[in-house]
């Protein structure tokens, strides 16, 4: 099966660039297209799905995915707002299970995706907290032997000296850990960095998957200003067999500058 992940769309209403200069909407727009292309079995969106968690970006997401035939799975990052979440995709079950954060657990073909809301409403931060974890270990626990992917926005891993702070999930060790006792948690993919990241944890694999709306520049060193880049944005492919190791392919998107902005 073929889990495509999309991450940190940034929308805006009226088609607004991101930052001016970004093309987000139109980014999405290729990315469904290709998505309806390869015909994934789902689609995971890790968070960032809109720029600034008010009703009309909602409206316009909504009105942009659309066309996407996948069925389709939404996570909230640092600019998403539950509440509209759930207002403007009432059909989405999913984001109904529990009362306060978005978490779920997809069962599809002998494979487990434990969706884990780590959004602290108005910081840029993320966490888990210690209720959400008890929730993971009970998830993990109660199908030991089913192979598991654990989904994010905040990357609860190291990922640079220049991407702390704002750039972490802040109880990251303790999930590692929850992830180490457990030798069926296969991946850790998580979104918000906007680049494209794998990273070793225990026994699995950490990753980070790239934006579809605008690229962060590369900092590795401390201290590194802050920039966007002019690298393409993308969005991942896991592809998934029983007892085969998942492969994962990055697919990149036509550049993020919009052509009004090339002349
Ligand atoms: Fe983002």
């Amino acid at each position: 099966m073929i889990i495509a992940q999309i991450s940190d769309m940034h929308i805006q209403q009226d088609r607004r660039l991101l930052k001016g200069k970004f093309d987000a909407a139109g980014n999405l727009e290729t990315c469904i297209q290709q998505l309806n292309a390869l015909q994934p079995d789902l689609v995971l969106a890790t968070g960032d799905l809109v720029n600034s968690g008010v009703a009309a970006e909602y409206a316009f997401l909504r009105e942009l995915l659309a066309p996407l035939q996948a069925p389709l799975y939404l996570m909230p990052g640092n600019h998403d707002d539950r509440a509209l979440m759930r207002e403007f995709f009432p059909g989405h079950d999913y984001l109904f299970t529990d009362h306060t954060r978005l978490n779920h657990v997809i069962e599809c073909g002998g494979l487990r995706i434990i969706m884990l809301d780590s959004h602290i409403p108005g910081k840029d931060e993320g966490a888990i907290g210690a209720a959400q974890l008890d929730w993971l270990e009970s998830r993990l626990a109660g199908a030991p032997h089913i192979p598991a992917i654990i989904a994010l926005h905040h990357p609860p891993f190291p990922t640079s000296p220049r991407y702390v702070g704002n750039f972490f999930c802040a109880d990251g060790p303790e999930l590692q850990q929850a992830v180490s006792r457990h030798p069926n948690v296969l991946r850790v993919i998580s979104g918000h960095l906007h680049r494209n990241i794998q990273v070793n944890l225990a026994h699995a694999i950490g990753s980070v998957c790239p934006s579809t709306a605008v690229t962060f520049g590369l900092a590795i060193a401390p201290k590194t200003p802050f920039f966007y880049s002019s690298e393409p944005p993308g969005y991942h492919l896991h592809l998934w067999q029983p007892d085969k190791p998942i492969i994962t392919h990055t697919v990149l998107l036509p550049p993020a500058m919009p052509a009004a902005a090339d002349a």
